[in-house]
């Protein structure tokens, strides 16, 4: 196959649905944005992500949850953690993320996605108003001491390298749209948060 036929649009030619995204909103009876989720590992996006989720669904919005240890199991497996991989990483949630909506799904995404440029990346992709970033901030410390998934202990023995927090960075988002304090809010809490934010915006019915 030629290569420069393979890695470049100049071959390719946007095809216009007659579907729009309107066309599904309307139909859904609400929005479709994408909430995007970042903060360290253990700092309970994922938790978040899908309490959201179970509210949002039992009032009857289409949802899809994009989960950075699901997906790094399947379209992921091939990246690792290097500061490119999780680079690209994000650059393919992204583009989902964007098609997702255009299906008309509300996204939420959990993702430590630790870098600022990556995360701005994305906000770009979307219209204004349609990327809502949550920063889930809990303490390094904290994180720590709850190791719920074990690797914390595992990155200080030196087993899991490039870990994030330890041996790799975290940027803290400056101006996200909303910050949860996941280390003393209850879940039920941070829940209520977000969903008052979406019918605020008029995302959702209230
Ligand atoms: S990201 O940095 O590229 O956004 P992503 O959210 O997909 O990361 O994956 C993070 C998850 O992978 C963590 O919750 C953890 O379970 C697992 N993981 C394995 N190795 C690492 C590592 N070196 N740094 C961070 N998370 C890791």
């Amino acid at each position: 196959m030629n290569q420069k036929s393979t890695i470049t649009n100049e071959n390719t030619v946007w095809h216009e649905p007659t579907i729009r995204r309107i066309d599904r909103e309307k139909l859904n009876n609400h929005k479709s944005v994408i909430l995007w989720f970042t903060g360290l590992s253990g700092s309970g996006k994922s938790t978040l992500a899908h309490a959201i989720e179970d509210t949002l669904f039992a009032k009857g919005i289409r949802t899809y949850v994009l989960d950075g240890d699901n997906v790094r199991r399947g379209l992921c497996q091939d990246l690792g953690f290097s500061d490119a991989d999780r680079t690209e990483n994000i650059r393919r949630v992204g583009e989902i993320s964007r098609l997702l909506m255009d299906a008309g799904v509300l996204t939420l995404t959990a993702f430590i996605s630790p870098f600022s440029k990556d995360r701005q990346l994305v906000r770009d992709l979307h219209n204004k108003d349609e990327f809502i970033e949550i920063y889930c901030n809990s303490s390094l410390v904290v994180c720590e001491q709850r190791d719920v998934k074990g690797l914390y202990r595992k990155a200080r023995a030196g087993d899991i390298a490039e870990f994030t927090g330890i041996s790799s960075p975290y940027e803290e988002p400056k101006k996200p749209e909303i910050e949860l304090d996941t280390a003393n809010q209850t879940v039920q809490d941070c829940v209520n948060k977000v969903v008052l934010y979406l019918e605020e915006q008029g995302v959702i019915k209230r």
